[in-house]
């Protein structure tokens, strides 16, 4: 089956029931999106599918074969942070970092249809994912620096 991973493509043989999250981490080597509970339930394994948030251990790889898959790894431009992972170092937004994958695709994710989201609103998205940690207030404040981050960068390539 050939899948589109961060604007590569790839080929895999594999059971197309396979949860995606298995071929990220073990076929291509690609570990930034996490196992956690394997249930949906957490959002560690969460990339984008489309520009869509999914949680990936719940995916069946068959299902997405064709489609624009991306993972954590697949952010930054070159050498150049994507505003996001910027955000969540400058807010100092981690602690252990298990969560932060999947915390930095759902706000990418989030940001891409709303650069600046409201508190609620961000909470709100991030709902589903779980820190143990429990560094949601500086997540929350992650997430507002990198929306105005990216709206300024869209208003600076306007003007280009
Ligand atoms: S590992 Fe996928 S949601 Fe928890
Ligand atoms: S930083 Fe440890 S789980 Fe979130």
């Amino acid at each position: 089956m050939d899948l589109v991973v961060n604007g590569a493509s790839r080929r895999i043989e594999t059971d197309p029931e396979r949860p995606l999250l298995w071929v990220l981490r073990n076929d291509l080597d690609l570990t930034g999106a996490k196992f956690g509970c394997g249930e949906g339930q957490c959002g560690a394994c969460t990339v984008l599918i489309d520009g869509v948030a999914h949680r990936s251990c719940l995916t069946p790889v068959g299902s997405v074969a064709g489609k624009e898959i991306t993972t954590v790894e697949g952010l930054a431009d070159g050498e150049r942070l994507h505003p996001v992972q910027q955000s969540f170092i400058d807010c100092d937004a981690m602690q252990c970092g298990y969560c932060t994958p999947g915390m930095i695709m759902q706000s990418v994710a989030l940001l891409r249809k709303d650069a600046a989201p409201s508190e609620s609103e961000i909470k709100q998205q991030l709902e589903g994912n779980i820190c143990r940690c429990g560094t949601y207030n500086r997540i929350v404040a992650a997430v507002q620096k990198a929306g105005q981050a990216m709206a300024s960068q869209a208003k600076e390539r306007s003007h280009a």
